[in-house]
């Protein structure tokens, strides 16, 4: 392990996830070259960079995705390498081990099937008792009111920021020790996008549990980062602390895209 990765000088006990000189693609030719990083409990790492430069195969690669390969490096998770895994101690990981928010969050339901039935089949597939009301109660802090109607409805009839809201509630429902979130609240008003940002932090506090999140608003990464990664062309090109990365940049193209932070309808104030 490169120990130069460890955070905050914690216990090797308290590293969630090891990511290790990975290189990883759809084929031999690599879309991720040589990414180190870790997460520790508590910790949130932000991974910032423009489109395509592959930011989502990094978290389809974390997850063990079948069509994402690793063609040199590792990933662990509490010590465990994740491609040593089978398909269904992997599937028994992602859940409450892992849990992700896709980019895609209608991706992740079936668009013909009401809510309920998907999120008692979840709950069942990771032995945990169906409770309408801690849905409903997380549904209300993700900011959707009438819970109970949308449980009876079907995800074709809800609007994309309803999707997304209902997907990170479904992740954050199992309490996964790691939270991997891919452009979570790219679909919500700024308000909205706010009280998520706010209730992602909570969940860390209170859990102490990681999170890495995704996210091309580096106002965002900068209210909630511990660390950033600055990805270009599948590649960490500035890795940081929250003062290495927003006082002192090295990078022109970390300064640039710093100085474009408050050009842009700003999610947080940072
Ligand atoms: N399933 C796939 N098969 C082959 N290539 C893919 C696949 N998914 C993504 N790619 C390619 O990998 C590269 C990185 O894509 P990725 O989705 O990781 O980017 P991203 O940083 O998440 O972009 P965005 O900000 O637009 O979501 C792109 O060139 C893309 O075309
Ligand atoms: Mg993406």
């Amino acid at each position: 392990m490169n120990t130069e990765i460890m955070h905050k000088g914690d216990k090797m006990s308290d590293i969630l996830l090891n990511v290790n000189s990975l290189s990883a693609g759809y084929g031999e030719r690599n879309v991720i070259e040589d990414i180190d990083f870790s997460i520790s409990r508590g910790e949130i790492v932000c991974v910032v960079g423009e489109s395509g430069s592959g930011k989502s195969t990094l978290l389809k690669t974390i997850c063990g995705f079948e069509n994402v390969y690793i063609n040199s490096g590792s990933v662990s998770f509490k010590g465990q390498q994740i491609s040593d895994l089978n398909p269904k101690k992997r599937r028994a990981l992602m859940g409450n081990g892992i849990g992700i928010i896709p980019q895609n969050p209608a991706g992740s339901f079936n668009p013909l099937r009401r809510f309920d039935a998907q999120f008692k089949e979840t709950f069942l597939s990771h032995r945990m008792p169906y409770e309408e009301s801690r849905i409903l109660d997380i549904f209300e802090k993700v900011g959707l009111s009438g819970g109970k109607e949308i449980l009876r409805s079907r995800p074709y009839e809800m609007s994309g920021g309803m999707n997304q809201r209902i997907a990170i509630a479904a992740a954050m429902l199992l309490e996964p020790e790691l939270l991997l979130c891919d452009e979570a609240t790219s679909a919500l008003d700024v308000t909205t996008a706010s009280a998520i940002v706010d209730l992602l932090c909570d969940y860390r506090d209170e859990k102490n549990v990681g999170i890495l999140m995704v996210t091309h608003n580096l106002g965002i990464a900068r209210k909630m980062a511990d660390y950033t990664g600055i990805m270009q062309n599948g590649r960490f090109i500035e890795y940081g602390s929250r003062d290495e990365i927003f006082t002192s940049p090295k990078m022109e193209y970390t300064k640039r895209l710093i100085e474009d932070v408050p050009k842009l309808a700003g999610v947080v104030n940072g």
